[in-house]
């Protein structure tokens, strides 16, 4: 059993971003990563390999990494993907920037529905490309904000785009797109000839017990027009090695996407391959489920302790990642929640507008935390409320 109560003191290291970014006062719910130690034999696995010794350079293919990949594909969803169809990259921001650099162009720009991840808004000045949003609508009842697909709008505007950039589960709103959504964004993106890049990092991330259809799973057609990334960083808390995926069943799609990753010399570090083959070989598997159980329960928290405490603040019910999402329009703060909350409750959350103009007023709360750090948060952010 792990004990997700304790979170080791992450200021040991002045390199750690997430609690050294803003002064020593301030409480970091910030960055998305968590603050628990990855799983032992994900550590043993490093451990081994610093033991021998030798640093020398290694390759993905010696680790049979592919191979480890596509069996958990096929454990996971029942979803048969040949080991030659993974490819290794350095992070999944860098593996869709290949896919930008590969398949964009000046006229054919990449689509995204915002708010999403703010590195999604970065990806156009790669090589200087548009960006085409495509904002949810957004639902409210009660305290409670829900998200949805404008589907005249989806195919209105991604039928311009070159590769639309799905985040599923998404970051920051927290949903796991239905396989019947899922269906209608392929569908329409066939139709009009656009390549679905579709960004899985947070799948295994599941609250509630909840299901996850991969994109390309669907069917063998839409396959054949999908690059799915996924990665172990963000579901075992390794995001600093810098390993990911790319699977490509297509072939053209992935001799094109490799002579890209080729060109860039984007090579993975060796303890990015040890730590990955360990982290999806099936054995974190039962620290995956008790890590689950523990987020569903800070998400619980943290959904019960906004509707009870902080009054006419919303919020959504994430049903994947570790990622709230909280809405702060109608509240008497002036100005910038994030700005606000970082002078008077000493606690640095994500800035809404990162992710898109929709996210103003809203900020991205990080609970993937100790329990008593989640409390402390909100407790902090409820009595500089309460000050106004
Ligand atoms: C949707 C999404 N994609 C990618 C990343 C980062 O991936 P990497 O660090 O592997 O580049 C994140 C991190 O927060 C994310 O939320």
């Amino acid at each position: 059993m792990t004990n997700f109560n304790i979170t080791p003191n992450r200021r040991k290291f002045d390199t750690d971003i997430k609690w050294n970014l803003y002064k020593k006062d301030i409480l970091p719910m910030w960055v998305a990563d968590m603050d628990f130690p990855a799983p032992k034999p994900i550590l043993d696995a490093l451990h081994k390999q610093l033991d021998h010794g030798v640093l020398g350079y290694e390759w993905a293919n010696g680790t049979q990494l592919p191979e480890v990949v596509a069996n958990r594909m096929e454990r996971l969803y029942k979803w048969k993907v040949q080991p030659e169809a993974v490819l290794t990259v350095t992070g999944i921001v860098s593996g869709y920037s290949v896919a930008v650099r590969a398949f964009c162009s000046p006229k054919k720009g990449v689509a995204i529905q915002t708010p999403v991840y703010n590195e999604f808004h970065e990806v156009k000045n790669n090589i200087g490309i548009p960006q085409i949003d495509i904002p949810f609508i957004k639902q409210v009842k009660g305290n409670i904000m829900t998200y949805e697909i404008d589907w005249d709008l989806f195919e209105k505007r991604v039928k311009k785009a070159g590769i639309f950039l799905l985040c599923n589960p998404h970051n920051p709103l927290g949903i796991i797109f239905s396989r019947k959504e899922l269906t209608r964004m392929a569908e329409i993106c066939i139709k009009h000839n656009v390549l679905i890049v579709s960004d899985e990092i947070h799948s295994e991330l599941l609250l509630d017990g909840n299901k996850f259809t991969p994109m390309a799973k669907l069917s063998r057609e839409i396959e054949q027009h999908v690059i799915t990334l996924i990665a172990p960083s963000k579901t075992f808390n390794v995001a600093g090695l810098f390993c990911g995926f790319a699977i490509i069943p297509n072939k053209e799609l992935r001799d094109r996407y490799n002579n890209e990753l080729n060109h860039l010399r984007l090579h993975v570090a060796s303890p990015g391959l040890h730590a990955s083959r360990a982290a999806f070989s099936g054995k974190c598997d039962p620290w995956l489920a008790e890590l689950n159980r523990y987020l569903t329960g800070n998400r619980d928290f943290l959904v019960d302790y906004v509707t009870k405490y902080m009054p006419n603040v919303r919020t959504t019910i994430p049903e994947a990642t570790y990622l709230g999402w909280l809405d702060f329009t109608q509240t008497k703060i002036d100005g910038s929640p994030f700005e606000f909350f970082k002078e008077k409750a000493k606690v640095a959350v994500s800035e809404g507008k990162i992710f898109g103009k929709e996210g103003a007023g809203h900020v991205r709360i990080n609970f993937g935390t100790s329990r008593a750090l989640l409390k402390e948060g909100l407790s902090r952010i409820k009595q500089a409320m309460d000050q106004l």
